[in-house]
């Protein structure tokens, strides 16, 4: 199976959103990830729905919002309303995460679920029967060009094995210092989809293609 490419937005230059935007979608990006920071749950702010909307009106490539805010229960829909396709939901959120999947279900929103570095995978197994995607995050959130924590493909290579197990559909999804190297390693390891920021915004039309031949 080929391996998707989604590059992290916020890495590139805003300046220039539609051409950074293009040269993405005409290398081979197979969807777009949004870094979504609120100064709580991470000590970065980064973009909100008005931006994304300005991100929907130019691609047609599914976007996937990596909520690290304190309160998605409270900003799920406004996330949904400016374009995102997938949200995905950090399990260390300090909410009910039950009770917030439960009323996506129950909306036909589509999501997935994101798991830190120190976090064992085994403990949302539960969660991933309705789940598009699994974020496997290999840095801890928070700031794009940090080192990729090799201890997270151990949560890919579990998790890789429960999926294929129970027939899943679930993507596993990597993101954090992905470069051709690390990004190999994630791959060898059962990763469906690769996200990166710095790597593929110092030379986009290069990178996404190497990390597409991986
Ligand atoms: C980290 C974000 C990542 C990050 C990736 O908080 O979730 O998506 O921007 O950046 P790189 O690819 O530079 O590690
Ligand atoms: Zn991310």
């Amino acid at each position: 199976m080929e391996i998707e490419i989604s590059p992290s937005i916020i890495s590139s230059d805003l300046s220039h959103l539609y051409e950074e935007i293009k040269k993405c979608e005409n290398a081979g990006a197979g969807s777009f990830h949004l870094d979504i920071m609120d100064g709580n749950f991470v000590d970065n702010i980064t973009m909100g729905p008005d931006l994304i909307r300005a991100i929907r009106k130019n691609t047609n490539l599914r976007l996937d919002g990596h909520l690290m805010i304190e309160r998605p229960d409270k900003y799920y829909e406004s996330f949904i309303n400016s374009g995102i396709d997938v949200l995905l939901i950090h399990y260390e959120a300090p909410i009910n995460i039950n009770e917030l999947l439960g009323r996506l279900k129950a909306n036909n929103i589509r999501y997935g679920i994101v798991i830190n570095p120190d976090t064992d995978v085994k403990k949302v197994f539960k969660f991933l029967d309705r789940a598009e995607i699994l974020l496997v995050m290999s840095v801890y959130p928070g700031f794009s060009g940090q080192k990729f924590i090799e201890s997270s493909l151990n949560n890919v290579r579990e998790a890789r094995e429960f999926i294929d197990k129970n027939n899943y559909k679930t993507k596993i999804e990597i993101d954090g210092g992905i470069d051709d190297k690390t990004g190999k390693l994630a791959v060898d390891a059962g990763a469906d989809i690769l996200v990166s920021a710095s790597y593929i915004f110092s030379n986009i039309d290069e990178n996404i293609k190497k990390l597409k031949s991986l």
